[in-house]
């Protein structure tokens, strides 16, 4: 007979070389899983985003003014929400139903009415245009529906940072040039920023199959010179290559600058997509609408990734963007229209935030366009701890640790350069000017607080 003890040691024993094993089987498949459902190695760089961790940033440390993200805090027009209050109430129960998988009609036909006026052609509505949730569903449609395995895309540093995981999504290679700056003195503007021609002409070559432009530019403010455009438009042509034009910011040019649509230069509507945005055109970020226009060759392409994206997109909304669309095309020549007094209403803003900047440290880059501006603090950094940050990034350090102390958040430029060129945008904050007058003037109360304490 055992006695009592040696037994229950043995079933102790026993049990715990079960839950030994139990374990080891857990942590291989935990680990096995791990392997297996890991984020597929086409997403590349895209799993940070330095929105979402701006936004959770902002939720957590409330800044008093938020001039990180592009949108406006104030009222638009009341035409705009009108029409989308009109629409959802309206008798037509169809406005509220599924509508064109490309885009809605009404929509479609005022983009036409529009675009076709601008690039001086004919442009078929049915063919030549699709409608998408904002202008990143757009770029994300004519990425992925022209760039296969072994293509590359020339990409002009800085960027809006989704181009590069798109690329590398669709199974392309990025190639980056950096617009940089001609000198680091004061009163530099976004035209200071230039490519350097020879770098530019080195990246063209038979593996190329587009080349991204963002003009008016977003984070500089650069609006690309009739020069700058047609050396581009030309190397497209030389080598065959498509030209995806990312045109958000086309209303917000500043005087005396002007948009140029590289899609209206001589052989160039073959070749390019172009992109817009109903959330930048009418402030209204939040409606997420946009549209690509191109020749039919290569919009089918965009419309067959959409249709196996995302099909269709908001009816009511593309209906109070068609309106939208129809009162400003209705007084298209008055300086009342919301493309040009936009730009008016934006300037003094522009002038008031550049001012703030220059008169507390900064050396802000004067933008021709767009709504945003880049400021280098280099100048303050002895004013600021960014030892005890743990961000990789300076840019990522100093604008965390100057919204704690400052109460006004800024974006990090770096995040808009590729991992071999993040130091070029290191040293810089982008400031976001499309907000209230109040909202700017409590930004110059606070940074001037800032700035001066301990002087
Ligand atoms: C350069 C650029 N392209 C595209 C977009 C996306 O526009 P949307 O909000 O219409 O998707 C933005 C938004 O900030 C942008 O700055």
């Amino acid at each position: 007979m055992f006695k009592r003890g040696f037994l229950q040691n043995c079933v102790q024993i026993a049990f715990e070389q079960r839950i030994v094993k139990q374990c080891q089987r857990n942590i291989y498949s935990t680990s096995k899983m791990a392997d297996k459902f890991k984020l597929p190695n086409r997403y590349g760089t895209g799993e940070k985003s330095v929105w979402v961790e701006y936004i959770q940033f902002a939720a957590e440390h409330k800044p008093a003014v938020n001039l990180g993200q592009g949108f406006p805090d104030f009222h638009v027009p009341k035409h705009i929400t009108q029409a989308l209050a009109d629409v959802v109430t309206s008798d037509n129960p169809l406005l509220n139903q599924y509508t064109r998988g490309f885009g809605h009609m009404r929509l479609v036909n005022n983009l036409s009415a529009l675009y076709s006026k601008l690039i001086g052609r004919e442009i078929d509505a049915l063919n030549e245009i699709v409608v998408g949730c904002g202008a990143y569903e757009c770029l994300y449609c004519a990425i992925l529906g022209h760039v296969d395995k072994g293509d590359e895309v020339i990409v002009i540093e800085p960027f809006f940072d989704c181009y590069e995981p798109m690329i590398r999504q669709a199974g392309g290679t990025p190639k980056f040039i950096a617009l940089q700056p001609k000198n680091d003195g004061h009163n530099i503007s976004s035209a200071d920023w230039v490519l350097d021609e020879a770098k530019l002409k080195s990246l063209f070559n038979e593996k190329t199959k587009m080349i991204i432009l963002n003009t008016p530019h977003n984070p500089l403010g650069k609006v690309f010179t009739q020069k700058e455009i047609e050396l581009i438009a030309d190397l497209c042509k030389k080598h065959n290559v498509l030209c995806l034009s990312d045109e958000v910011y086309e209303w917000m040019v500043y005087e005396p600058n002007k948009h140029i649509r590289i899609a209206s230069l001589p052989g160039m509507w073959e070749r390019t997509i172009t992109v817009g945005s109903a959330g930048k055109t009418f402030s209204v970020t939040g409606w997420k609408t946009g549209w690509a226009y191109g020749p039919a060759t290569l919009m089918k392409n965009v419309q067959v990734v959409h249709q196996n994206c995302v099909y269709t997109f908001n009816t009511p909304v593309q209906e109070a963007v068609a309106r939208s669309f129809e009162f400003e095309l209705a007084r298209y020549d008055s300086p009342d229209c919301y493309f040009y007094s936009l730009a008016q209403e934006l300037t003094p803003k522009r002038d008031y935030l550049v001012k703030i900047l220059k008169e507390n440290g900064f050396n802000p880059t004067l933008p021709e366009g767009g709504y945003f501006i880049i400021a280098d603090w280099k100048k303050l950094e002895n004013k600021i701890n960014l030892n005890d940050q743990p961000e990789k990034y300076k840019d990522f350090r100093f604008t965390k640790k100057f919204a704690k102390e400052s109460g006004v958040l800024a974006i990090p430029p770096s995040a808009f350069y590729s991992e071999e060129h993040k130091q070029l945008g290191e040293n810089y904050a982008r400031f976001c000017f499309i907000k209230k007058d109040e909202n700017l003037a409590l930004t110059e109360k606070l940074i001037k607080e800032w700035y001066t304490k301990g002087l």
